[in-house]
């Protein structure tokens, strides 16, 4: 049983991201996407927020499960026994950073290895980021994210 972690913020999470989670799925038994609880970090959606949005959207994928973590990766790929971290690459602008995390949590646990999934051209601009920023200020982001999001999020900037 070939178990993979797909970790990350997603507030919220995007086309990007489902991507990402639909090609690996096909790759491994089971992706668990971890979805980092990080309070110093301000978030826009809550934890519960972010894991509920993502398990409606990956409903019909039978080997996705969705769940929260707190604290270092490589500690709760131990604890869920995950053998596999796996990001998405977009640009040679996320490689620095990207490579950096993988050696550092493949030096702490090395049987943890990260496979990176190049992101499909289509949403290589992409991010959680893009998407905040954009509806911050009224911006369509239908392209960015599922339908269903989208006025999760409008509904965010309009009480903010
Ligand atoms: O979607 P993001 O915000 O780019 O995801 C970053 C994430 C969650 C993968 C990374 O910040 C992470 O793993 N954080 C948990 C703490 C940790 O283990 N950091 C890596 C060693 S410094």
């Amino acid at each position: 049983m070939k178990r993979a972690i797909y970790p990350g913020s997603f507030d919220p999470v995007t086309f990007g991201h489902l991507d990402i989670i639909k090609r690996s799925s096909r790759l491994f038994d089971e992706i668990v996407v971890g979805v980092l609880n990080n309070s110093s970090k301000n978030a826009l959606f809550s934890i519960d927020e972010r894991v509920n949005m993502i398990k409606e959207l990956t409903k019909d994928m039978p080997n996705v499960k969705v769940d929260s973590f707190e604290g270092l990766l490589v500690d709760y790929a131990k604890q869920i026994d995950a053998t596999v971290v796996i990001r998405g690459l977009r640009a040679v602008t996320d490689f620095e950073y990207e490579l950096q995390i993988a050696q550092v949590n493949h030096v702490e646990l090395p049987e943890l290895e990260t496979i990176f999934l190049t992101t499909s051209l289509n949403y290589s601009y992409l991010s959680s980021t893009v998407v905040r920023e954009f509806a911050s200020y009224g911006g369509d982001i239908s392209r960015f994210v599922p339908a269903e999001i989208v006025p999760l999020v409008e509904e965010k900037y309009k009480v903010k």
